[in-house]
């Protein structure tokens, strides 16, 4: 399968780590996996303005990143979501990459989902995995697993491990 891979942290240390954990795994199994930086990409926050459903015919108005990551929404047939926890939240560059899957609905092929969440300290997870699990059931996405490390366990060798394992079992 084509697994797209969102980072949504602008820094490349405690995500990226599980996303190169996550990545290796996939890749050992044959899968294609294309990791996009959105943390570090220029993609703003939708409009509203319909012009997508109306004269843009599925074109979005605002020309930034989202053209780099259209490949994801359009070929993917799985997308990870990967994000540190800001303010009990994923970020706000994941969440606008995210929700600028509007100007085609939802993401054309992708039937799975997962989801992997850095933070500093436990137990701040549950906002962004209801986000993430109600977004990706609206959008038609089977929810294949969710993985969450904090504080120490933020680049555990045996934690990556274990979502090289999930990864390589998908
Ligand atoms: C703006 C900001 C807000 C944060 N909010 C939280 C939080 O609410 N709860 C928490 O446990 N960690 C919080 N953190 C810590 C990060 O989630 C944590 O350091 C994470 O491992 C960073 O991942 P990264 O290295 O991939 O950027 C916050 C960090 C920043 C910069």
């Amino acid at each position: 399968m084509k697994i797209a891979v969102f980072n949504g942290s602008p820094r490349a240390v405690n995500t990226s780590a599980m996303v190169t954990a996550f990545a290796e795994g996939a890749k050992a199994a044959g899968h294609e996996v294309e990791v996009y930086h959105v943390g570090r990409m220029k993609i703003a926050g939708c409009l509203g303005c319909e012009y997508c459903h109306t004269k843009g015919n599925g074109a979005c108005i605002q020309k930034d990143d989202l053209e780099k990551i259209m490949p994801a929404y359009k070929e993917a047939d799985m997308i990870v979501y990967a994000s540190p926890i800001y303010y009990f939240a994923m970020t706000a560059q994941i969440m606008a990459a995210m929700q600028r899957v509007y100007c085609v609905g939802k993401p054309v092929k992708a039937s799975k989902a997962a989801l992997l969440l850095s933070s500093a300290s436990p137990a701040v997870y549950d906002g962004a995995i209801a986000t993430y699990k109600n977004a990706t059931g609206y959008m038609g996405m089977e929810n294949m697993g969710v993985f969450t490390l904090n504080g120490s366990e933020n680049q555990n060798p045996e934690k990556m491990a274990e979502i090289t394992a999930f990864a390589k079992n998908l």
